[in-house]
């Protein structure tokens, strides 16, 4: 059997579509639009790409974008003097630090001084209290990408084994909350894990977040499950770059139900729930009703 692709490419386009509609609709309803401000410390050419990208996402969909590119010496005292102008101005609902920031600078402090109401990729110690305790949160966007393929794949989610490979804080964690949050079983897994293969074997559900190239391979796959890779390496072969995941697509994809590809996959889904999350911050802020299915 040769599994489905999830086509997330597709899925993250109907979801920026669902995003520009209600923004369209706030515009009309209450003169209301959406802003995202996205700060970037330095010249770190791959977050470069990245803001470049999200900030043209952001106008695509209607909503507002201011972009603050600081020289890479930026003092802490100017950037939380910033953060602190942003968390006051009414006009924008969601506030992005890219990550990661020069050494220089204490990247927990800098998180946790943004508005928590703001904090559109969740990652402010608030939201993942909130998170862990199944309260009403922001919630970091890949791995919120990651639930809405889950979900428009399987419906429900209640009762399947989930094994997250991955325990960062950005990925591995508020996923596996996520899913217990959808009542799964859920397990993480991690470089130290005992007898990986075996209990990636047990998973219905399988997230590789590792960030180690194709390192889940077919025979830890069980046949028919759900596989979500998370990872995106470049590597070389055959002399020429190449984009591969965390999991070793052509022997997985022929045991698993469904898979995600690298590229196409979860990467497209990322941006498009940074719109979602700021789309939410706006709703909340002003007391509206959150758009549906775009939350957790
Ligand atoms: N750098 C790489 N991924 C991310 C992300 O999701 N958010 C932020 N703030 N920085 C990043």
């Amino acid at each position: 059997m040769t599994a489905a692709i999830i086509d997330g490419k597709a899925f993250a386009a109907k979801v920026r579509g669902e995003v520009a509609a209600h923004v369209a609709r706030l515009k009309e309803e209450h003169g209301i639009q959406p802003g995202l401000a996205v700060v970037l410390v330095g010249e770190d050419p791959a977050s470069q790409v990245y803001v470049s990208s999200k900030g043209k996402s952001t106008v695509e969909v209607g909503m507002k974008s201011v972009e603050h590119k600081l020289p890479a010496d930026t003092s802490e005292a100017d950037l939380l003097a910033l953060i602190a102008r942003l968390n006051a101005d009414s006009s924008i609902h969601g506030i992005l630090v890219q990550l990661p920031l020069p050494g220089h600078l204490n990247s927990e402090l800098v998180i946790n001084s943004i508005d928590p109401a703001k904090d559109v990729d969740g990652f402010h110690i608030s939201n993942v209290g909130l998170l862990g305790t199944g309260q009403k949160s922001m919630v970091p966007c890949t791995p919120l990408g990651c639930l809405m393929m889950l979900r428009d794949h399987h419906g429900s989610l209640a009762g399947l084994n989930a094994v997250v490979v991955g325990r960062s804080n950005i990925v591995g964690k508020p996923m596996a909350q996520l899913l217990l949050g959808d009542s799964c079983t859920v397990t993480i897994a991690h470089s130290r894990t005992k007898d990986l293969a075996a209990v990636c074997r047990g998973a219905d559900i399988l997230v590789a977040a590792v960030g180690r190239p194709e390192m889940i391979t077919g025979d830890m796959v069980k046949p028919g499950a759900t596989v979500i890779d998370v990872g995106i390496n470049r590597i070389e072969r055959d002399g020429k770059g190449k984009l591969v995941g965390d999991v070793h697509f052509d022997s997985a994809k022929e045991v698993a139900g469904a898979i995600t590809p690298v590229p196409g996959g979860v990467g497209p889904m990322t941006i498009a729930c940074l719109l979602a999350n700021t789309l939410t911050a706006c709703c909340r802020a002003n007391g509206l009703p959150e758009p549906k299915g775009l939350t957790a």
